[in-house]
């Protein structure tokens, strides 16, 4: 692991996770070792992606972030308060992973009971539904009942009763689930602005297109242990030696090449000097993927 990443965000980071470990304990099942010795360290402002397999501990340490199971050992912190003291939940915003709802309320009443629960007052809990069922699409679904909602609808008003008393850190436990492309941009944008608002936002996942579009970094778990965390920028770019070239002949044929770093400036002086349209010129690195399955394959070696 790259520790040096974890300890670049500021040293009091606003989720502190301190050797943090799990392990379920059923009568008639073995002991699931969940969560093994996790450390993690998120600061202000920043996109995390919480990348791993189905099964691989994401949810369960999402789950003691929120205060709804107890760990086995190490500590947890939202801004400086120990998780499971319920006023560190008072600045936060959590997407479960299958949010379900009073399926008899509209939208606005369910926004209305979230923001009371808050302890907003009715006016600003009005203005501010209205503010976020328009940021999530669902302007439309305001006084219908919940109980004809798609599964993506659920998933947006999930998300839009994390946003109604404007806090400074989310917890999303894997947002873009059950999402058409529509609703994934929608969200991917939702996090962007968030960002852009300085908020913190923490989320799990197994799309590794989503961490590389929107994090700042990514911590990858497997099998109940994390195995590395890493600055997206530095593993989607990295060091690239070569380019892949796109060029347009005049006959309409497009060649594609991968040339090295020395070459590329010999290149596309030729593309030129044969009225070739150079179209793209691209550096090959590795993407996020191949650095995810990598760190899994080797797991499962
Ligand atoms: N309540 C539970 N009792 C026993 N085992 C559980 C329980 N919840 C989760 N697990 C197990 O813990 C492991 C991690 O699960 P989870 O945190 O839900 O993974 P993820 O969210 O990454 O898919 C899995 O092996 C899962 O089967
Ligand atoms: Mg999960």
């Amino acid at each position: 692991m790259t520790s040096d990443s974890n300890c670049a965000v500021e040293s009091s980071g606003l989720i502190e996770i301190t050797g943090l470990s799990k392990t379920y304990r059923s009568k008639k099942l073995a002991l699931v070792e969940a969560l093994k010795n996790l450390d993690l360290l998120i600061g202000k402002g920043e996109v995390f992606g919480f990348l791993g397999p189905n099964g691989a501990g994401k949810s369960t340490t999402i789950k003691i972030l929120t205060g709804q199971i107890r760990q086995t050992a190490g500590s947890a912190q939202l801004a400086g308060q120990t998780v499971s003291d319920y006023r560190c939940r008072r600045d936060l915003g959590y997407l479960p992973e299958n949010p379900v709802f009073y399926d008899y309320l509209t939208a606005t009443e369910y926004l209305a009971f979230v923001g009371r629960a808050f302890g907003m007052s009715d006016s600003v809990i009005r203005q501010r539904a209205g503010e976020v069922l328009g940021l999530l699409d669902l302007q439309h679904a305001a006084k219908r009942p919940m109980r004809g909602f798609s599964k993506g609808m659920v998933q947006r008003l999930g998300l839009a009763q994390t946003l109604i008393h404007d806090p400074q850190v989310f917890i999303f436990d894997e947002p873009m689930s059950g999402l058409d492309p529509v609703g994934r941009a929608l969200v991917k944008q939702l996090i962007k602005d968030l960002k852009r608002q300085g908020k913190t936002v923490f989320f799990s996942t197994h799309i590794t297109a989503d961490v590389e579009e929107i994090c700042d970094r990514v911590g990858v778990i497997v099998q109940g242990q994390l195995r590395a965390v890493d600055k997206v920028s530095d593993i989607v770019i990295g060091d690239t030696d070569n380019y892949r070239l796109h060029v347009r002949h005049g006959d309409g044929s497009v060649i594609e090449e991968i040339v090295s770093r020395n070459m590329l400036k010999q290149k596309v002086v030729n593309a030129w000097a044969d009225q070739g349209a150079l179209e793209k010129v691209v550096p090959v690195g590795r993407n996020l993927e191949d650095y995810f399955l990598d760190i899994v394959n080797n797991v499962n070696k």
